[in-house]
């Protein structure tokens, strides 16, 4: 029986600030959830990293279904509401259109899909950040399904030896490339080392079984201030992956996140900063609105029922990629605003620069060979 894994997730408001959820949007999302069970879904886990809530749903509609999708518009609607009421900041931010249509793509809200076999054990491990953008895991998914320094099943399970299979996909033109691993993995490299253009959307297990056999790992790969045409938020990616029995194993999927890697959209989207893997409870960014945070929730599904959560991030064993972050982040902070702690130009969410030059026009000179 196939079931699937929808991660649907959006900022409906931050407390305060940008910083966290309010425990009552969480309770609202949950009462939405609750009532569809049965009806629509057979499982949800609701939680939140930084402003963001993250709907874990399970059913048996396959990706992209209307009903799944209402459901979490409609849970992010009561939740804007509760946000409203609150006077909570920027109410409602990523919902983009007074109305649903037919699916979440394009109205706002980011969504990570994966339609599986379910095995006979099926642990699968949610991501879930805040303060970054979706390319955020070209680096750690490389790692995990294509570097043997990570992952040990790469050289030693004859099931995994053959490699993966990654799905990019170019953001802004809207584009998708399949690139196999390890024969392609020069070129793979040559797309997603540009984040700012390529994401990697999904990776498949190689061989010629039934794509919900071969699913290895999905991302969110939206780009809201691409939809919206202007700045409203950064696009905090979700992503699924599948563990253990011919996939990574939990502690492989988990390894590369000891190393908190530099990503863009700390403070106001603009700003680069090391990823900190943090507990459900840590997941709180607040100093210069950040350091970008990431959680793991680790479930196993039962008949699409999810057994879990465990806070996998929530382990001593994370407590030094932590303090690296923290010594990253005083760093790259001292560079104030100067690249490369500053985005480019092309990736700032929003800049005084147009103004600064027209104001400087007629001042500029050119310069005498
Ligand atoms: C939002 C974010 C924050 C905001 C910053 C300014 O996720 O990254 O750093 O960009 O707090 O917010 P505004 O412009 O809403 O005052
Ligand atoms: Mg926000
Ligand atoms: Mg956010």
């Amino acid at each position: 029986e196939k079931v699937t894994v929808s991660v649907i997730k959006a900022d409906v408001g931050g407390f305060p600030g940008h910083s966290e959820v309010h425990p009552d949007l969480l309770e609202a999302c949950e009462g939405v959830l609750e009532d569809a069970v049965d009806e629509v879904i057979i499982d949800y886990y609701v939680t939140r990293c930084g402003d963001d809530i993250d709907l874990i749903m399970t059913h048996t509609r396959g990706e992209d279904d209307e009903k799944v999708h209402e459901l979490a518009w409609n849970a992010f609607q009561e939740a804007t509401k509760v946000a409203e009421d609150l006077k909570l900041y920027g109410a409602g931010q990523d919902l983009l259109s007074d109305a649903f249509s037919g699916n979440v793509r394009g109205l706002g809200p980011g969504a990570a899909e994966m339609e599986l076999v379910e095995r006979p054990s099926e642990p699968i491990i949610v991501f879930c950040c805040d303060k970054t953008e979706p390319s955020a895991f070209n680096l750690p998914l490389f790692r995990i399904f294509a570097d043997p320094n990570n992952t040990a099943g790469l050289v030693l399970d004859p099931s995994m030896h053959d490699g993966f299979e990654f799905e990019v996909h170019d953001v802004i033109d809207q584009k998708k490339v399949i690139l196999k691993c390890p024969e392609e993995m020069y070129d793979l490299l040559a797309l997603i080392g540009q984040t700012q253009r390529y994401a990697i959307k999904r990776v498949y297990k190689k061989g010629d079984g039934d794509e919900a056999e071969r699913i290895a790992a999905v991302t969110s790969t939206e780009r809201l201030n691409l939809i919206a045409g202007e700045y409203v938020g950064k696009d905090d990616p979700v992503a699924i992956v599948r563990c253990q029995s011919g996939f990574p194993a939990v502690g492989e999927v988990l390894e590369p996140f000891t190393f908190p890697h530099l990503v863009a959209g700390w403070m106001r989207g603009s700003h680069n900063g090391p990823l900190m893997p943090v507990s459900e409870e840590e997941a709180h960014p607040t100093r210069f609105d950040g350091p970008p945070r990431i959680i793991a929730l680790g479930f196993q599904l039962r008949n699409g029922e999810l057994v879990g959560p465990q806070d996998l991030f929530a382990d001593p064993a994370f407590d030094r990629a932590r303090e690296i972050a923290n010594e990253v982040a005083d760093y790259i902070r001292r560079h104030g605003p100067f690249q490369p702690h500053l985005l480019s130009e092309e990736e700032l969410e929003y800049t005084t620069l147009p103004d600064v030059l027209k104001k400087l026009e007629d001042r500029f000179e050119d310069l005498e060979e």
